[in-house]
């Protein structure tokens, strides 16, 4: 397969570019922050991959389940006839909905969008050939820059999985819930998956695993601006720290400096120093409440319909529509 099944809107040059402002704001802050939208490329999303099957994380199998239940009525209740995924991965649950969407005979198309390029094409290749019937057009953009280019289908069902809505900052979520229901018309669909606060003893180690794919995860992002901006970190020199912060109900991923150093990167003319045991914050993973939640999207201008969660309420998927 070529990019001849793919729509890039997002080229290297603006990866590259974005990744230079948010380096040099992030890398100059008190504290130092970088966004986990970097930790995606083909290492990145493949690590992602592997700890969806991890023991301890639970966020993906809690919300197969419940899409494993719940995708039948959701065909019936929204009739989607084109299907679009923001920050799709690999697109694995969605077989659920495309399943139960095909069954239920209205859907024409699937749409997944992504930043990371390499996930999206395999995901796209491994479509086409399981699904020959469907229409399958990859997007390679921004879920933050590029709500605007989703094509104009009409019947659109918005997936948003994974509890990827926790990887933004409250201050973000709010404008891209606005931004995302600019989008649509009136009684288009949404459906999204959040992860629900629970006893940090299950969150705290679902992002610290026993096996250390996690750590090798967060410590990826090094990696992509040592492979991007020339950069010289040395990961190894980065432990990786998980933390529950229980006043705003998020996770926070950090890595944190074992030693004094100076790290180099040329491309942004830039030497940045890490003191020994300085901590800088590389993701956020929020987690919510169902009246929260529900609250938010009401703010942005979606109705909630339907509220489903797994067996042991460790995971919710909402579906809304657009008001
Ligand atoms: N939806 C999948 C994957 C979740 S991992 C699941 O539920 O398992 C988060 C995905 O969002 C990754 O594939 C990553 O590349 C993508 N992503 C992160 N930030 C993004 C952004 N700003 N725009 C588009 N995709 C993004
Ligand atoms: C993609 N996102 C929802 C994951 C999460 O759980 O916040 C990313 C991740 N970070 C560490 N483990 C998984």
């Amino acid at each position: 397969m070529h990019d001849a099944d793919l729509d890039v809107y997002l080229h290297d040059s603006d990866r590259i570019a974005a990744l230079r402002a948010d380096a040099r704001a992030g890398l100059t802050s008190t504290p130092k922050w970088l966004p986990p939208k970097y930790f995606y490329d083909a290492r990145g999303s493949e690590l992602f991959e592997q700890i969806t099957r991890l023991p301890e994380y639970y966020p993906t199998r809690a919300e197969r389940s419940i899409l494993d239940t719940r995708a039948a009525s959701i065909a019936t209740i929204t009739g989607a006839k084109t299907l679009v995924e923001l920050g799709s991965g690999s697109s694995e649950k969605t077989r659920l909905l495309l399943d139960a969407l095909r069954e239920h005979g209205t859907l024409g198309a699937f749409i997944p969008l992504d930043v990371s390029a390499v996930a999206l094409r395999e995901a796209v290749t491994a479509l086409h050939h399981d699904y020959p019937d469907l229409h399958v057009r990859g997007v390679v953009a921004d879920f933050v820059e590029h709500l605007d280019l989703l094509p104009h289908a009409g019947g659109r069902l918005v997936a948003f999985l994974g509890g990827t809505i926790g990887n933004f900052t409250p201050q973000d979520r709010a404008p891209f819930l606005s931004d995302l229901r600019a989008q649509l018309d009136t009684g288009e669909w949404f459906l999204l998956g959040a992860d629900l606060v629970k006893d940090p003893a299950v969150l705290v180690p679902a992002y610290d695993d026993a096996q250390g794919v996690t750590a090798e995860f967060n410590r990826n992002v090094l990696r992509v601006l040592n492979a991007s901006l020339d950069a010289d970190f040395d990961p190894s020199s980065f432990t990786h720290v998980a933390l529950w912060d229980p006043d705003r109900e998020w996770i926070e991923m950090r890595l944190r400096s074992t030693r004094a150093q100076t790290v180099r990167l040329p491309a942004l003319d830039l030497a940045v120093r890490f003191a020994e045991g300085e901590e800088m914050r590389t993701e956020v993973s929020a987690k919510f409440r169902p009246e929260g939640l529900r609250q938010e999207l009401a703010e942005a201008g979606f109705s909630l319909r339907h509220w489903w969660t797994d067996d042991a309420a460790r995971f919710g998927v909402a579906l809304a529509t657009a008001a």
